[in-house]
């Protein structure tokens, strides 16, 4: 269980805001199982987070137990690590107060996801939108994180949390842990299928261009066939070919083969074969994911227990750095 004094604390998080894509799977979450092995894991799912943007309520709570579902699923297991709901923790909300008022608006202006969020979303750029980087530091600094695994994408807020947790300690004293992030070094950033310049996203238009990993395997052997690549025909590693590394990184993670075996392996085939080969490869990869998911959201009073259990848990970690945050910042003791 957590709280081992000798282990290093992991912190990371997920937005529940529908299944979770090959990128969020190859980029974060298939790590999270194993580093629960060697690490104090506390995982959560961020539906604070996810209410930046405007989401039907009966859908968010839906899609809230179902990432609950899927984050075991996907190997963490509730009785190695903490795993809750964000919004089952009040810690998160207190600390993300506290931290807002070390936060500068320069900083925050500077996020590049705040900017391409607010411009896919121009009629509700809410002030959460804004500051979702402090409330982000908040979910890692209440738990004083020494690593936060995440893809590419997250690394500039996991920069901002660092420089609020040394803001604040050097303000008022020692408290927070100056977290590290944890990147893949494959796998950081799974791009679209379909363009292979832009990330795998959830929001993509074109449902070609992102796996889910609950697709059926006909459907991910199809999108992968429909994968967009180049001209050249030949199955190798290069900047100037986007589309095929990109598959080539997927399958890389997928079988544990190195790009050169790869590379080897398909020497003289088709870029036809080894679409395939991925497409097969992933589907067979997430079999294991989708049963046990089917398995695990047909039993919900076990969600139930386990994220109620995982709260209070996380709770009991996060409040005491809480209490130290308000005696820092001057507020009077309420006990
Ligand atoms: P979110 O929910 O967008 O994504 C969850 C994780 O998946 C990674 N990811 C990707 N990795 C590789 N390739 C991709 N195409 C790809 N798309 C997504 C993300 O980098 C992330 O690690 N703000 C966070 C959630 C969060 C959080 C936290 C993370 C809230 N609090 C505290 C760590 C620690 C987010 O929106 O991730």
């Amino acid at each position: 269980m957590s709280e081992q004094e000798n282990k290093k604390r992991i912190f990371s998080g997920i937005q529940p805001t529908g299944t979770f894509t090959l990128g969020n799977y190859i980029g974060a979450v298939s790590h999270w199982g194993k580093l629960q092995e060697d690490y104090d894991c506390i995982y959560s799912i961020v539906d604070m987070h996810a209410i930046t943007v405007r989401q039907d309520p009966a859908k968010l709570r839906q899609h809230t137990l179902e990432a609950y579902a899927l984050l075991l699923a996907c190997g963490v297991d509730p009785k190695k690590s903490i795993a809750f709901i964000q919004s089952h923790v009040k810690s998160h909300a207190e600390m993300n107060w506290i931290l807002a008022c070390s936060t500068q608006f320069g900083e925050l202006s500077r996020m590049t996801q705040f900017k391409d969020k607010s411009q896919k979303h121009p009629d509700d750029v809410n002030a959460g939108l804004f500051t979702y980087p402090v409330l982000m530091a908040a979910d890692i600094l209440a738990y004083k994180a020494d690593l936060v695994p995440i893809g590419a994408d997250q690394k500039q807020h996991l920069e901002l949390a660092r420089n609020i947790a040394q803001r604040f300690n050097n303000k008022y004293g020692e408290l927070f842990t100056v977290p590290e992030p944890y990147i893949p070094k494959v796998g950081a950033r799974v791009m679209s299928l379909q363009d292979p310049e832009k990330k795998m996203s959830k929001s993509d238009e074109n449902p070609n261009a992102c796996i889910y990993i609950l697709d059926e395997p006909d459907v991910i052997i199809r999108k992968f066939k429909r994968a967009v690549t180049d001209s050249e025909a030949i199955v190798r590693y290069a900047d100037e070919k986007p589309g095929i590394s990109n598959l080539m990184s997927i399958y890389s993670v997928v079988t544990g083969k190195d790009y050169e075996s790869i590379e080897r392996e398909f020497d003289g085939k088709g870029y036809g074969d080894f679409k395939l080969a991925v497409g097969e490869a992933v589907a067979d990869h997430l079999k294991p994911v989708r049963d046990e998911f089917a398995r695990l959201i047909a039993d919900k009073a076990y969600l139930k227990e386990c994220y109620t259990a995982g709260a209070q848990m996380a709770l009991n970690v996060s409040r005491k750095v809480v209490a130290k945050a308000y005696r820092k910042v001057g507020f009077v003791d309420s006990m």
